[in-house]
């Protein structure tokens, strides 16, 4: 077994033989000398082939190619003054090989793993073991390994047991679309994978395990984005006899404690912020506070205009924001307005108006139209000063959130506004138990139909019903989320009615899990925080596929497997399964 980590070894080390493992890095031949730093998982060493101290034909040392994994014995020594290399922890030393194994050739790789160089990502994917020897990848491996242990740690002491839940499930058509399973017993049934343990581990507070937790897999088939996967990881967990406050308390202890661990930062209290309040200021329910250029009201301001733009929107029960881009109209050409005007209909935005502020005056094409005593209070309300760019959106109001809120983010990026160096994590609360869904015509769920109402009064109300939900936020992303869950059968009757589901429905999608609460249910409330979400989010980037060894593609698949394949005529008869594919038009 390997004794050493070769980027440990130091000065006290010297003067002793060492065997040694690992890749060839990079390899020097200064013609009768060769150095190579041989690689392991926790750095390198520079090891030296010097003709006069090998015992092997130096041939074979000088057959040594980039990604031969090797073994080495040899003598560690200091190096000379003039070649100690500051910039490597193990830089004051060498190991001078009297013994050279190779214990495997390597071809030719696709790319260059010592260099710390963007690489191609469909090659990186495809090799992605390869990848995966490359810095980055080791790193940020490892810090995913870190925050688990240290999940666990914290956890363990806190009295939660960890328990597994089955990965084949039944599917209950809420949220997300299921990946499913065909049953070779039960022909013509399938199986669904879980989305979340969310229905175990309330059942295993039925059945009085008090504190779960699982660092569990889940899977959902929804459209990827740069913080989506379809199969990802939860740091899920679940309390009896607690309350939301409860929650949150051990919740943002445990962060705190992750976080000490991996970035040895002591974080402050984590602040609050009701959903009403982020969607206002920030046009989003997950506001990366790092940075202001908030959204502004412009309704009241506006209210009376005879502009017609805006008029119409406030009279038809609208409503009108604006972003003030302080001090830095100068940066934004007309056509660059017109690109922020394009990026906004993604949106739904109809348009977005504009306004300059330069040499006490408003320019801009809605400048000629709108009142000047509107203009004047604008000005006087928001303090708008020379060299401010004011964007506005006016629009129904979800289109107005979603439209800013994207925008402020574009804008900020583009103008460098967000400290990179901040982890404001942020609690929202009070979320709206419902929402609407245009597509479907009727009211869902904003989390999940088994989340507490904060006023079983209002559920008829379902524009003001508040939920006992919860998010946690760092700069920006959803990292979690959990509530306070039913535990009274009245309370989810009148939570399904109020979403509109009949006792078949109710019975064919959730009836052993509602069966189960009519045994003295406890209390109970928990939370999911996505694992690759808070590894992204400590290991400083923002592409999800570098804290998973092995990811998927936008389109879901697996470039090094090439998963999914088909599957042979004989696994599908077996499967009682005919695969009929619709013709690409
Ligand atoms: P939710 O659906 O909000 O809650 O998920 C919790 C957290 O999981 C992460 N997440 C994802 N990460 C990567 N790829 C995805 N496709 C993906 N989807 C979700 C996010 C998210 O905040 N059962 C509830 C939790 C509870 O109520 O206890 C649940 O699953 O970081």
């Amino acid at each position: 077994m390997k004794q050493y980590n070769n980027g440990e070894f130091r000065k006290k080390d010297i003067n002793k033989t060492y065997t040694v493992y690992g890749w060839v890095n990079k390899r020097r031949d200064m013609g009768g000398v060769i150095f190579v730093d041989l690689r392991d998982r926790s750095g390198f060493l520079q090891v030296v082939f010097n003709r006069s101290f090998l015992q092997n034909d130096f041939a074979l040392a000088e057959s040594l190619k980039n990604e031969y994994c090797i073994k080495v014995t040899g003598e560690l020594i200091a190096r000379t003054p003039e070649m100690i290399n500051p910039k490597i922890p193990t830089g004051e030393v060498e190991l001078m090989v009297q013994e050279l194994e190779i214990l495997s050739e390597a071809e030719a790789v696709p790319f260059n793993i010592y260099e710390d160089k963007e690489i191609n990502e469909t090659i990186g994917l495809k090799y992605r073991y390869l990848d995966l020897r490359r810095e980055k990848l080791q790193n940020t491996i490892k810090t995913r390994h870190l925050i688990t242990t240290s999940v666990r740690e914290f956890l363990n002491n806190e009295g939660f047991l960890e328990i597994e839940t089955p990965i084949l499930c039944k599917s209950t058509p809420e949220g997300a679309r299921d990946y499913i399973v065909p049953s070779r017993v039960n022909k013509g049934t399938f199986y669904a994978l879980p989305q979340s343990p969310q229905i175990f581990k309330q059942l295993l507070m039925v059945s009085g395990f008090e504190k779960y937790y699982q660092v569990a897999r889940c899977f959902r088939d929804e459209d990827l984005r740069a913080d989506r996967q379809p199969e990802f990881t939860q740091i899920d967990m679940e309390m009896s006899f607690a309350s939301q406050e409860d929650v949150i308390d051990l919740v943002e202890k445990m962060i705190k404690h992750v976080v000490k661990k991996v970035k040895n930062i002591d974080l402050p209290e984590f602040p609050r912020m009701p959903y009403k309040e982020a969607m206002d200021r920030f046009g989003s329910d997950k506001p990366d506070t790092r940075f202001g250029m908030e959204l502004l009201d412009l309704t009241e301001i506006l209210r009376g205009t005879k502009m017609n733009v805006f008029g119409n929107v406030i009279e038809n029960g609208g409503i009108i924001k604006c972003l003030i881009v302080k001090n830095n109209g100068d940066k934004y050409s007309r056509s660059d307005v017109e690109h922020l005007t394009d990026f906004v209909k993604i949106y739904g935005a109809k348009g977005l108006a504009w306004l300059k502020y330069d040499n006490d005056t408003f320019n801009g094409v809605i400048a000629k139209n709108l009142e000047d005593e509107k203009l004047a209070l604008m000005q006087e309300t928001y303090n708008i000063e020379n060299n401010d760019l004011i964007l506005i959106v006016a629009d129904k109001k979800k289109i107005v959130y979603d439209a800013l809120g994207a925008l402020r983010l574009k804008i900020a990026n583009e103008l460098n506004l967000i400290p990179q160096d901040k982890f404001n994590f942020l609690w929202v609360v009070d979320f709206p138990m419902f929402e609407y869904s245009e597509t479907e015509g009727r009211y869902k769920a904003t989390h999940h139909p088994f989340t507490m109402p904060s006023d079983i009064n209002k559920v008829n109300d379902p524009e003001n019903c508040l939920s006992v939900a919860y998010d946690i936020v760092l700069n920006g992303y959803e990292l979690g989320g959990g509530s306070v869950r039913i535990h009274n059968p009245k309370t989810q009757k009148i939570v399904f009615d109020a979403l509109g589901l009949t006792e078949e429905d109710i019975k064919r999608k959730f009836g052993f899990f509602i069966d189960a609460f009519k045994y003295g249910a406890p209390p109970h409330a928990g939370l999911a925080i996505g694992l690759e979400r808070f590894t992204m989010l400590l290991s400083g980037t923002d592409n999800i596929k570098d804290v998973i060894a092995f990811p998927k593609t936008q389109s879901a698949s697996d470039l090094m497997s090439e998963a999914p394949t088909q599957v042979s005529d004989e696994q599908l008869k077996e499967l009682g399964i005919a695969v009929v594919v619709e013709e690409q038009e």
